[in-house]
């Protein structure tokens, strides 16, 4: 048996674990495996591929980014081409018939699964494993990347604390989570943020404002304000960087300067924001992702062997399920605005400016 596996859109820490996960279970039942590179790109050109064997991928389990490469602005069924798109979907299921495989192992967030849906739709063996560290997939408790950019963002947030007391401002830390609050609110949690700003809880600027006017009042010095990418005021879009296209979703960015801008106005207080960026996806993956990553990857290849076509492995605690990739695509799993957590959040002192 030969399957091929391939990792598309943002990288998240733990692919590797993965891989290497897939590639030594099925090397257990005899079966070898082909990586296809640069995600469902490595299938329109059918040279970009290479044999992973447990002995070429010694190492990699605690190895942030993705061995395979990957990327999410390359969607084969609409490839950004001269004048418009391509669709490139025939290709890529001869350069699978052609490199002989039984089986495709997809690891990717939600513009990935969507591509593997329609290649399921064309008849190719597909199972996916969910990774995205905005933790925004639906049908799954927990994706791996997660848990390295929460704890990434609680250390920027505990360094910040020191520098926003030391200056008496207002620090407002922008980190990544495009239509889901998820590392937004549980870093803001951990790391005793003041105000948190989700998509899923539009704010209005004056609350904001009044509560770090009220903490001012209360004696205290300094306040840190965490804001996900995708938050927006009552009735306002979303900040967006670059625009969207046939082929790429719109780049988020830049809430945190406007924050600043509209916050400082209305308080008169100094204020300075940091973006997180991509550095919530760098790095070495938490133990939590590598062992989440682990199981995901074992699971996936006992899917494959059991022909369990057009399914996702999914975390359901304490177990790892598979569920129909068909109830997967198009849904975006958000924060449910009155959770535990958020409650939690409001019982500690934290506003949502709402
Ligand atoms: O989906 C994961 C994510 O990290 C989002 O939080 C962010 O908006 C996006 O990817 C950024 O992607 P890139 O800059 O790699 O296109």
């Amino acid at each position: 048996m030969r399957i091929g596996i391939l990792t598309g859109g943002g990288d998240a820490p733990g692919l590797n674990a993965a891989i290497r996960a897939v590639v030594k279970s099925a090397a257990n039942h005899g079966a070898e495996t082909i990586g296809i590179e640069d995600g469902f790109a490595g299938l329109i050109d059918a040279t970009h591929w290479r044999q992973l064997t447990p002995k070429n991928v010694p190492g990699i389990l605690r190895l942030g980014g993705t061995i395979l490469g990957t990327t999410n602005r390359r969607n084969p069924l609409a490839y950004p081409a001269l004048g418009g798109v391509v669709d490139y979907s025939a290709r890529c299921v001869e350069t699978f018939h052609g490199l002989e495989l039984n089986a495709l192992v997809v690891i990717g967030g939600d513009g990935t699964l969507a591509i593997a849906h329609e290649f399921c739709k064309r008849g190719l063996p597909i199972v996916c494993v969910p990774k995205t560290i905005d933790n925004d997939i639906a049908e799954t408790a927990s994706s791996f990347g997660f848990d390295t950019a929460v704890s990434f963002a609680t250390d920027a947030i505990d360094r910040l604390h020191t520098t926003a007391e030391a200056h008496h401002r207002v620090m407002v830390v922008e980190v990544m989570g495009r239509y889901a609050g998820w590392i937004a609110l549980h870093a803001g949690v951990a790391g005793g943020a003041d105000v948190i700003l989700i998509p899923e809880i539009p704010y209005d600027l004056d609350k904001v404002a009044q509560h770090l006017l009220a903490r001012e009042a209360l004696g205290a010095r300094f306040s840190i304000v965490v804001a996900a990418e995708g938050a927006s005021a009552i009735g306002a879009g979303y900040t967006i960087r670059e625009m969207g296209s046939a082929s790429a979703a719109e780049r988020l960015g830049g809430i945190g300067e406007r924050l600043v801008t509209d916050l400082q106005r209305k308080t008169k207080k100094e204020m300075r924001s940091v973006m997180l960026g991509h550095l919530q996806r760098g790095g070495v993956p938490t133990s939590a992702d590598r062992l989440l990553a682990t199981r995901f990857g074992a699971r996936a290849l006992e899917l494959v062997l059991e022909q369990k076509w057009g399914t996702m492995v999914a975390l359901h605690p304490p177990d790892v399920v598979a569920v129909p990739l068909a109830t997967v695509v198009d849904r975006v799993r958000t924060v449910p605005p009155d959770c535990d957590l958020v409650r939690a959040a409001r019982a500690v002192g934290v506003a949502f400016g709402n």
